[in-house]
């Protein structure tokens, strides 16, 4: 006797108050449609083997043929598509609340970094931790943000800065189903005079290994860090290897990132807290996207970005935590949500847009993940709220109620 092949988990999520989902598209949501979203009130999403295969308003629901199908009531509760975090440090272990404190007394995060604090002191914890310990921090941050609705989240290595931890970090983060980034020009550490010679051992001993473990590679380009023709060398030999580019800048100073950027065909330029008008047009004319952290910005007293005039001007733009040790110890994307609506005036479609597409775009999964529509991964946020828009509304709020990870509902502990 032969087996039935066995039926394609279905699972139907029914009876939402509402679905609020980024429009489709061909490309990155940017000028007049950086905020078409589309929204429908009683609605259903279909899910069967991981991907959504329908979404639609309730009274058009027919009769689901086929086999079983499973269902979650989404009464009184709003469906998202899961949220995307396209960048994080989530591969460190300790903290630097001591550094908090002195901050909040008046030390600047700059100060702490060029007297050999800041990024460094997480460098030497981390490379002492060994990699079961990289494994456990990631996860347990990953679960973190899965509490806060990301279902997608990349994370850079960056505190190793030497082979063994570098390399240990990258299999951190895909062992906790992380995208991983290769930030192998985060600091220079102490062992290394200066910048060339780092990046000399860098280049030869570190990406042959991280380009096989990486999706990308970044830069930390920026005064008492890693110079424009620094940066331009590291990012030439990582986009040899088939990395894909990100860049950290524009954080404190102007400093060559966003020609640098656009000259190398990057996928982003992240931070942007002191980028002009030069560098805002020029990202605006470029499909390289400007990637919004406005929780460092809040954390570190720094101005925030100019988001209005990016959008306006036609830039695509993404949000991401930037959570880190320093800088941002910060997990959740819908308190970045509600910073963008309060802090960068963007509006509440277009701030969907930049925490789902457009990040999944920097990420290079746009074709799977940010949208609920047939054929996407069936990852969805349930707000337990009467409207979606409390994504934003409810700052620093308990908002989200469930997550569903390719359709399974995640344990939120
Ligand atoms: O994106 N600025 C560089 N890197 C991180 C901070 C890392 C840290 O302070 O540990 C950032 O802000
Ligand atoms: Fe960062």
């Amino acid at each position: 006797m032969t087996e039935a092949p066995a039926q394609p988990r279905r699972l139907l999520v029914r009876d939402l108050a509402q679905l609020a989902t980024p429009a489709p598209a061909s490309g990155p949501m940017r000028g007049a449609h950086a905020g078409d979203v589309t929204i429908l009130e009683g609605a259903y999403v279909l899910c069967e083997a991981g991907r959504v295969v329908e979404v639609g308003s309730m009274r058009k629901l027919g009769p689901l043929e086929g086999g079983d199908v499973e269902e979650l009531d989404g009464s009184g509760r709003c469906a998202i598509p899961g949220l995307v975090d396209c960048h994080t440090h989530a591969c460190f272990v300790g903290d630097r609340v001591e550094e908090f404190a002195l901050r909040a007394r008046g030390a600047t995060y700059e100060e702490l970094h060029a007297a050999g604090g800041g990024i460094l002191s997480t460098v030497e914890a981390t490379r002492a931790a060994g990699e079961e310990a990289l494994v456990d921090a990631v996860t347990r941050h990953r679960d973190a943000m899965r509490r806060h609705g990301t279902t997608t989240f990349e994370a850079k290595s960056g505190y190793g800065l030497d082979r063994e931890t570098e390399l240990a970090s990258l299999r951190a983060i895909r062992a906790a189903r992380g995208v991983p980034t290769w930030l192998g020009a985060h600091a220079i550490p102490p062992e290394f005079d200066d910048g060339d010679a780092y990046l000399d051992f860098a280049l030869a001993e570190v990406l042959p290994d991280a380009a096989r473990l990486a999706a990308a590679a970044d830069v930390f380009l920026e005064r008492n860090a890693f110079d424009a023709t620094q940066a331009r060398r590291y990012l030439s030999a990582c986009r040899e290897t088939g990395l894909a580019l990100r860049l950290h800048g524009d954080q404190f100073t102007e400093a060559g990132t966003i020609p640098l950027a656009i000259e190398l065909g990057a996928r982003s330029v992240d931070h942007l807290e002191a980028t002009g008008d030069a560098g805002v047009d020029a990202l605006a004319a470029s499909d390289v996207t400007a990637v919004l952290l406005p929780a460092s910005a809040l954390f570190l007293g720094r101005p925030m970005p100019r988001a209005r005039d990016l959008l306006d001007r036609g830039a695509i733009v993404a949000l991401a935590t930037d959570f880190n040790p320093g800088s941002a110890y910060c997990e959740s994307l819908p308190l970045v949500a509600s910073l963008a609506a309060t802090q960068l005036r963007m509006g509440l479609e277009e701030i969907l847009c930049a925490l789902t597409v457009n990040p999944a775009r920097v990420l290079g999964c746009a074709d799977r993940k940010g949208r609920l529509a047939p054929g996407y991964d069936a990852d969805l946020v349930l707000l337990g709220e009467p409207d979606w828009r409390y994504l934003a509304y409810h700052l620093a709020g308990d908002v989200v109620d469930a997550v569903l990870l390719g359709g399974e509902p995640l344990a939120l502990g």
